[in-house]
């Protein structure tokens, strides 16, 4: 027999801590606001979801910064990510419920919030900067920097987490390491850039010889075309893309950049599959807290007008900025003005092929 107590559900739930933390402000200022209930619930709800985001970032993170990462953990990162997904899209379904209280109602006990705000938020802070949302990318409050509205002890446990390497940087890393890009005799690069080069003649051919179009419209195609190469002769050469890395156009590194391309046009081989999924998850991921900031951004916009944050900012307007400059995973997205047709990519050498397949090779004959 045992002798652990039985298990008791408001005591394993800590309930009385849980139901008891909800104390309205106005209450304390003797004319309690009956919406203000549900503001305290709906950010408590968020912040529990916080937790469990960062709960599950922490052991992706944890995979990633291994020296070798162990390709058996990535299906199980996939699933963790996918959940913080699926939570990310709760808390937008949120700010539905929070909306049912109207502005008049908020303005009820809005006064009684100053100077708090969701900008405090720590476990948001440490969620952007351990994905990997870059310092500079922050928008400046009063020429203050974001950490100066945190009391001390927050402040330097968010300033630890700018220092850590981050998703992005851990996947930065592991795309870099990718093997395939150069297989035996075969080099990823070479072909791509032969297909590449392949395809913009037969784009260009096409307007050339397009008799519909008249002469004007031709040289105006054309000019459009001479972007669409440039941006091309931008990826084939290294110093250049690193340039633009270092003025903040792009953020992945060379290796990586390639890495990831060859995984996504190469994604039907079953071993880039499971990183094709990873990759895809992160930007499930990015255009969900986007969503998320320009729901918020819109959400406060009808609540508060034109008026300035409780916490500060500009209010809605600083929201909406935010949503622009806070994505993580931009590289991602922008793959896609590299991709090119199915039709026109380099089939696999043989040797290459068998080995991005998985075959069974045991049995008893
Ligand atoms: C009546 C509802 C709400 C209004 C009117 C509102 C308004 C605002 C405003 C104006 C800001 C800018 C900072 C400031 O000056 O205060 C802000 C920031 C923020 N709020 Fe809310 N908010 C509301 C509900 C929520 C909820 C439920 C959450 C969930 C935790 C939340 C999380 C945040 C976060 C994380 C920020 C920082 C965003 C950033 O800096 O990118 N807000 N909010």
């Amino acid at each position: 027999m045992s002798d652990t107590k039985p298990v008791y559900y408001s005591e394993y739930l800590q309930l009385d801590r849980l139901l008891g933390a909800q104390t309205l402000e106005s209450e304390k200022a003797g004319q309690p606001v009956h919406d203000e209930h549900l503001f305290i619930i709906v950010h408590q709800a968020y912040e529990l979801w916080f937790r469990q985001i960062l709960w599950d970032v922490d052991a992706v993170l944890a995979v990633f910064r291994a020296e070798q990462v162990d390709e058996r953990s990535l299906g199980h990162t996939v699933s963790l990510l996918h959940r913080v997904v699926e939570i990310q899209r709760l808390l937008i379904r949120h700010i539905d419920v929070l909306e049912t209280m109207t502005p008049l109602d908020f303005l009820d006990f809005r006064e009684h919030l100053t100077p708090a705000s969701g900008f405090q938020s720590v476990q948001f802070r440490l969620i952007e900067n351990k994905l990997g949302m870059l310092p500079d990318s922050r928008i400046p409050i009063n020429q203050a920097s974001y950490l100066a509205r945190f009391r001390d002890g927050e402040r330097e446990q968010i300033e630890a987490s700018e220092d850590q390497p981050s998703l992005f940087a851990l996947v930065d890393r592991w795309l870099a390491r990718t093997p395939f890009l150069q297989f035996g005799d075969w080099d990823f690069w070479r072909e791509y850039k032969q297909a590449v080069e392949k395809m913009l003649a037969r784009e260009r051919a096409l307007i050339q010889t397009n008799e519909m179009l008249t002469r004007p419209h031709r040289d105006a195609l054309l000019k459009r075309f001479g972007g669409t190469m440039e941006t091309f002769e931008a990826l084939f050469d290294r110093d250049r893309y690193e340039g633009m890395v270092d003025a903040g156009e792009h953020r992945l590194s060379y290796e990586a950049l390639l890495a990831a391309l060859l995984i996504n046009l190469y994604r039907d081989e079953p071993i880039l599959q499971l990183p094709f999924r990873f990759l895809t998850t992160l930007m499930d991921l990015d255009e969900q807290f986007t969503t998320w900031r320009y729901r918020h951004a819109l959400m406060a916009h009808r609540m508060i007008g034109a008026k300035v944050g409780t916490g500060g900012t500009a209010g809605s307007d600083y929201l909406r900025e935010t949503a622009e400059k806070s994505k993580v995973f931009t590289d991602l997205f922008a793959l896609s003005t590299f991709y090119i047709p199915r039709s026109d990519l380099p089939d696999l050498p043989p040797d290459v092929a068998r080995h991005m397949s998985f075959q069974f090779t045991g049995g008893n004959g």
